[in-house]
């Protein structure tokens, strides 16, 4: 029986693994064990349990209910309760998603307790070295065995950092093996964008038409953090809905509805909320997402996972970012990079409502990247080999 140990953390995270437990649940009970590592990193209930719940992903096995902190202090403590745990459990791989502190936290653990790693959606790059997110991916693309690029651009950033694409196993980390296997958020779209379909009343709650209404999220941290940007991302939102009488939907990130308190101006704050078209909402769940999203006429974002949603659902995008790790869909053109600067998102809608995007090429696999996953972990012969590998912490 092959185990692994995966840890999430951040919402993202939460919902990736409902498609590797999904499959591992469906077809692969007798072969895997999987036990889920939460770090605690994000603990509101519409934040984590709620995709707990809806998903049916099972309950961790651990909680290390490490809460918010300084990136150093919440890293930390995740690093420390991560390695007990890999200490008494002895799984055959650590398995980490994304680019967060709790992603970051697994790699050091692990590859200090010789745990090989996988990470799921390696070699993306934003080429800022000031997003935390893009430390935690290098450093944790470069201790890791299984790296598993959602797209083709992801291969060729760790091509360019020097991984080899012609490794052989034994995978280990100084010889690690890179699958080009798909994004495992594209299973879940198909999965749950059908199930949202009838589960899911929350246009019609809103009182929302369909394909009249905007979508928007914002919790990237220069965003939220930084006064002047936070302003203009909101200027824009009056503008544009004042301008096209269009409502605006916004699912608030505690994070933002935070610094929207301490950071917009009062008169801004005052509009804002007095705007009948703009509507804060408290964050919601998976399924509500995916209908919001498919319903919407454009989306307004710098969320990575929500830029890659609006693809899936062919709708426009607005990026709210000066770069983004998911270069395909703005070289494709359904998505525009317009940083925090009110006048390129205004431009940017105007231009999406005369030229709405045509081309959605298959660039995130075939949905099925959570079992190619668990194929090729399977096919490791780590269940096998464990024993002559001999540094490692289960020996
Ligand atoms: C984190 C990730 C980011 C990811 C995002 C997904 C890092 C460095 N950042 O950003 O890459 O895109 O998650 O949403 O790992 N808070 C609450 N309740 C919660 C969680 C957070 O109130 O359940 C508030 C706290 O004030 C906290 C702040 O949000 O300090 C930021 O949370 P944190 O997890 O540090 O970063 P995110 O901005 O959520
Ligand atoms: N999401 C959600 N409810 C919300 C906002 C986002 O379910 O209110 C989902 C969204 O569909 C996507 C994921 O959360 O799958 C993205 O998470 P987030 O934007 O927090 O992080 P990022 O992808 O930027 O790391």
């Amino acid at each position: 029986m092959l185990k692994l140990l995966t840890v999430i953390g951040a919402r993202p995270q939460i919902i990736k693994a409902a498609a590797l437990s999904r499959v591992i649940k469906h077809a692969y009970s007798a072969l895997v064990r999987e036990v889920i590592v939460h770090t605690g990193q994000h603990y509101d209930p519409q934040m984590s349990a709620v995709f707990f719940e809806e998903l049916q992903i099972p309950q961790p096995n651990y909680n290390l209910q490490v809460g918010s902190g300084k990136h150093g202090e919440q890293t930390a403590r995740m690093i420390s309760a991560i390695e007990e745990i890999l200490e008494v459990e002895k799984p055959h791989f650590l398995l980490i998603y994304g680019d967060t502190n709790s992603t970051l936290a697994g790699a050091i653990a692990a590859s200090k307790s010789n745990v090989p790693i996988v990470h799921v959606e390696a070699g993306l790059r934003s080429f800022a070295k000031r997003m935390p997110e893009e430390v935690n991916r290098i450093l944790s693309d470069h201790v890791s065995t299984y790296l598993f690029p959602p797209t083709q651009t992801g291969l060729t950033n760790l091509l360019n950092e020097g991984f080899r694409a012609d490794n052989r196993p034994p995978y280990t980390q100084d010889n690690p093996g890179i699958f080009l296997a798909g994004d495992i958020m594209y299973d879940n779209c198909l999965f749950y964008s059908a199930l949202a379909a009838t589960q899911s009343n929350i246009v019609a709650t809103l009182h929302l038409e369909p394909n009249c209404y905007i979508l928007a999220t914002v919790h990237r941290n220069n965003n939220t953090d930084e006064a002047d940007r936070l302003n203009a991302i909101f200027k824009a939102f009056q503008t544009l809905t004042s301008h096209h009488h269009i409502p605006l939907v916004l699912p608030l990130h505690p994070r933002t509805l935070k610094q929207m308190d301490a950071l917009l101006t009062a008169d801004l704050y005052k509009a804002v909320q007095e705007n009948p078209f703009i509507r804060l909402i408290d964050p919601v769940s998976f399924l509500d997402m995916m209908q919001l999203e498919q319903q919407a006429k454009l989306i307004i974002t710098d969320s990575g996972g929500v830029q890659k949603e609006a693809f899936f659902f062919r709708k426009p995008c607005i990026v709210l970012r000066a770069q983004t790790e998911w270069t395909e869909i703005v070289v494709s053109g359904s998505a525009r990079l317009c940083d925090a600067d009110t006048q390129l998102i205004v431009n940017a809608y105007s231009d999406f409502e005369q030229s709405p995007p045509v081309s959605f090429l298959p660039f995130y696999g075939e949905g099925k990247t959570a079992t190619t996953i668990v194929d090729i972990l399977l096919a490791s012969g780590a269940t096998s080999n464990y024993a002559v590998t001999g540094n490692d912490v289960r020996s």
